[in-house]
């Protein structure tokens, strides 16, 4: 069965549903007017990246969670270095209780990531290498995405494994993974963790593909034999584009939509899986900058949503205080705190999350 858009009668029916019951209890699950409402009229995904402790410490970012999100992403507590610090050891808590978390409101989960060369336990680059050291990649695979068998719908199998700029064969990273088994390292862990969870969707997962900079336009041109060849083994179901952007960067939507066209043409589903908008090189003035952050992030969506192989979109967490922009490496020069996401310090809504909204609107409605 196909959505279709609510005519100009029901639209109104629904605001002046909103205006009866917004001073209900509970009636934020039921906003029309949501970000996951507008989401769902497309058959689109939207939601956010979260950590256990956020969730349960900050009442009003669950609220503005169980209000706008349909789906739901783990930040860090799915990632080797969480789950295994200790070889041998896995400590799955955080993970549990996001996974728990997001079958009791039902949202749709998406696991991130099972192969991360950023993100290994500090034990592992030298255990890759000793005799055997396959079968620890390939086991915490398994156990990682066989413990949530039929629960996580998404998984980023592997992280940002291509960057030719470490000039290896096929465009790869020269991470900790390919020095110790070469480049059929990919493949395999799709396998894996097709065999683990046969009713996931598969992804892999990476960023630095929306501008228009020599760079970018490599990369894209980079990733597309890697998906062809996974998908050809019918090993992968999709790619997560991580879209963190940056105001200033050029973006070219005529380029831009032809590499979404081919990724569809491969047979993939795309998700835009850590959408943010970096506002390093604006203005101090929150109001010019929130602007400039909203409109560009609008002309980036609009044309992202636009290809419906396109499922939905992750935003990189969901309030500037849970951003992980104001971290040393990426922060502002003039030390003023970065506000790349929907909400604010305060949890009330910014021109992005106004701009997020008009995308989902304009989008075209998903067939089934
Ligand atoms: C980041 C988290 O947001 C930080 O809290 C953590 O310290 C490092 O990882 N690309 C990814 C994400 O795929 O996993 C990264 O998340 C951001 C960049």
């Amino acid at each position: 069965m196909t959505q279709r858009e609510p005519n100009r009668r029901e639209t109104l029916l629904g605001l002046a549903a909103v205006g009866a019951t917004a001073c209900l209890p509970g009636a934020a699950t039921a906003d029309i007017d949501s970000l996951k409402a507008r989401a769902e009229r497309k058959g689109l995904l939207f939601g956010c990246a979260v950590t256990s402790r956020e969730l349960r410490s900050e009442p009003a970012l669950r609220e503005a969670v169980l209000r706008d999100c349909n789906a739901l992403v783990a930040t860090n507590e799915m990632k080797w270095g969480v789950i295994e610090p200790a070889r041998g050891r896995r400590v799955y808590a955080g993970a549990d209780w996001l996974v728990d978390f997001a079958t009791e409101h039902r949202l749709t989960m998406r696991g991130h990531t099972a192969v991360w060369h950023q993100n290994p336990p500090l034990w592992v680059p030298n255990a890759l290498r000793e005799p055997g050291g396959r079968a620890l990649l390939e086991e915490h695979v398994r156990a990682v995405v066989g413990r949530y068998r039929g629960r996580i719908a998404q998984w980023d199998v592997v992280n940002e494994a291509i960057f030719h700029k470490d000039r290896q064969p096929g465009a790869l990273r020269n991470s900790p993974f390919l020095q110790a088994f070469g480049e059929g390292y990919i493949a395999d862990a799709f396998r894996v963790a097709r065999e683990a969870d046969p009713t996931a969707k598969l992804y892999y997962n990476d960023f630095a593909f929306e501008s228009s900079e020599v760079s970018h336009e490599e990369r894209r041109r980079d990733v597309l034999p890697l998906l062809e060849s996974l998908r050809r083994q019918n090993l992968v179901d999709g790619i997560g584009l991580q879209a963190h952007l940056q105001v200033g960067d050029p973006f070219d939507p005529r380029r831009y939509r032809r590499f979404l066209s081919d990724l569809a043409d491969i047979g993939l589903d795309i998700m835009l899986t850590e959408f943010d908008v970096a506002d390093r090189r604006l203005e101090a003035d929150t109001a010019a900058r929130d602007r400039k952050v909203a409109d560009y992030a609008r002309a980036y969506l609009d044309v992202a949503l636009d290809e419906s192989a396109v499922k939905g979109l992750l935003t990189w967490g969901l309030s500037d205080r849970n951003t992980w922009l104001n971290a040393d490496q990426w922060r502002r020069k003039d030390g003023v705190p970065a506000r790349p996401l929907p909400y604010d310090d305060a949890m009330d809504r910014k021109p992005l999350w106004h701009a997020i909204a008009g995308s989902l609107d304009a989008a075209p409605v998903r067939k089934a």
